[in-house]
């Protein structure tokens, strides 16, 4: 069964416990109230029996039991009777005076009621002077004082007001207030199923057509949400999280599926060359090209170079594919990386100085920066940075610079050159593998572009960071920054 007959069931269950139960309890305090399950009437009259005047009328009934305690002979005159009655009519009650069985005084508005054969009988200790009474369907509240006049006959003095007819305006309206009352259920049920239904089926609807779209792998679209934080509301959210996030994973999907194609047509290009030159070379000897000692030599020294370029990218391919898969452990050992610095830049000084390099280094001395990383393969980053420095080196007086920071918790090592410099567009691309600046893959600064992949993948590896940044034609700065340890 969908929620939407469940819900239709329900309320319509409800609908029907409701006006049972409204019943149910309307007959159960009439019984409980009356003990006589037949009278609702009587119940309606209790009410009415413990203030039946109204404070005008009760004044005025005051008034007359007063006469009648302390004169009672005065309410037999006409002219007084008369004055209270209109008083009386005015409060839109009315007055009736007994002198033993006979009626001395009657109201005329409520003479054509036939009172007086229902009025209560005498009770001299006027125990009970406030109640009802009902001739036929109608209702009649009274106050009523019972006294003795001076020749010892009993006298009584009523207040009368008529009440709204109970049974005629029940018998009347009963149907219509019961049929309000039905319309009003209804009503109240249909508006809470429309709000449930808008509130949970409407969305659970949307959540479903989403889920359609995306098991046939479409992803490009946003699920509105409710705008309410209740477990729906928060459904639709977290189904729109999971939305994003697939739709993520399958872009970085076909992303990597973009740079595998790319990373395998880079390495064919990378190897075709050399390996083109080198059958071309022996070709060459095998045709007896070179001919003379010299050019044997020659050619094999092409040969050789081109082998050892060859060997070298396959190495770095491998490393880089190595630390790529996180299948290169990283021996972590504590040092201060004062002096880490300060032995790479003693190891590379001489070779540096041999190809005319000026370099700048002070930082050897002052308080141990410890960090914790990998020595070989830092030493690997910072190698890989300083080729490229020399690889690149276009100025007379070539210059490089070695400078340690370090603050509370970072140490940064800036190695900055004079060389060409790259260009702002380029910089972005620097640290992608294959990735060279100058599109002609000369020989001179031939490179495969891995280098600083490599670096990158290092320094991350260790939780750090490397930035590039230039100003073309005067130079290049790289920073490695790695986060501190405790002494
Ligand atoms: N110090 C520098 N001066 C000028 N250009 C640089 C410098 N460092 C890097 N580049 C530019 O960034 C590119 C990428 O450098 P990367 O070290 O990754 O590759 P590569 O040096 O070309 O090749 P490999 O390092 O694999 O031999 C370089 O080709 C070069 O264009
Ligand atoms: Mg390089």
């Amino acid at each position: 069964m969908s929620i939407r007959s469940r819900m239709i069931v329900y309320y319509s269950s409800v609908l029907v416990v409701t006006i049972l139960v409204f019943f149910a309890t309307a007959y159960l305090i009439t019984l409980a109230v009356t003990g006589d399950a037949k009278s609702v009437k009587q119940f309606y009259a209790i009410h009415f029996t413990l203030k039946p005047l109204t404070p005008e009328q009760e004044t005025l009934f005051l008034d007359l039991k007063y006469m009648a305690k302390t004169d009672p002979e005065k309410l037999f005159d006409p002219a007084l009777q008369k004055e209270y009655d209109f008083q009386l009519r005015v409060a839109k009650s009315a007055l009736l005076i007994r002198r033993e069985d006979r009626v001395a005084f009657l109201s005329p508005q409520i003479a054509d009621a036939g009172l007086e054969k229902s009025l209560p009988p005498y009770e001299m200790d006027n125990i009970r002077i406030r109640n009802l009474l009902n001739i036929g369907d109608r209702f009649y509240a009274y106050g009523k004082y019972d006294f003795a006049l001076s020749d010892a006959t009993r006298g009584s003095l009523f207040v009368i007001r008529e009440l709204s007819p109970f049974a005629a305006l029940t018998g009347k309206l009963l149907p219509l207030f019961l049929s309000i009352l039905f319309v009003m259920l209804v009503g109240a049920n249909v508006l809470l199923y429309l709000f449930v239904t808008r509130r949970v089926i409407r969305p659970l609807h949307k959540l479903r057509a989403s889920a359609a779209r995306i098991e046939e792998g479409d992803l490009d679209f946003r699920i509105e949400p409710t705008g309410s934080r209740d477990e729906i509301g928060q459904l639709i959210l977290q189904f729109e999280h999971m939305r994003r996030k697939l739709q993520q994973s399958v872009e970085l999907q076909l992303q990597y599926e973009a740079n595998r194609k790319e990373l395998l047509s880079n390495i064919s290009h990378d190897l075709k060359t050399p390996v083109t030159t080198i059958k071309g070379y022996v070709e060459g000897i095998r045709d007896g090209v070179p001919n003379t000692p010299e050019k044997m030599d020659k050619y094999v020294e092409t040969i050789y170079a081109k082998t050892v370029a060859m060997d070298r990218l396959i190495d770095e391919l491998f490393l880089y594919s190595k630390l790529d898969l996180n299948k290169v452990p990283f021996e972590l050992v504590k040092l201060d990386a004062r002096r880490f610095v300060d032995d790479i830049v003693g190891e590379l000084r001489f070779d540096l100085e041999r190809h005319g390099f000026r370099i700048d280094w002070h930082g050897g001395q002052g308080e141990p920066v410890w960090v914790r990383l990998d020595p070989d393969k830092m030493k690997r980053a910072i190698a890989n940075i300083v080729d490229n420095s020399v690889k690149f080196a276009d100025k007379a007086e070539k210059r490089l610079s070695f400078a340690l920071a370090a603050d509370s918790d970072r140490v940064t090592l800036e190695i900055a050159d004079n060389g060409p410099g790259v260009a702002p567009e380029a910089i972005r691309s620097v640290f992608d593998r294959f990735y060279r600046a100058e599109p002609s893959r000369n020989a001179r600064t031939g490179g495969s572009g891995l280098g600083l992949a490599i670096a990158k993948q290092i320094v991350e590896g260790h939780g750090g960071e490397i930035a590039l940044a230039s100003t073309p034609g005067e130079g290049t700065r790289v920073a490695i920054k790695l986060n501190t340890c405790e002494a």
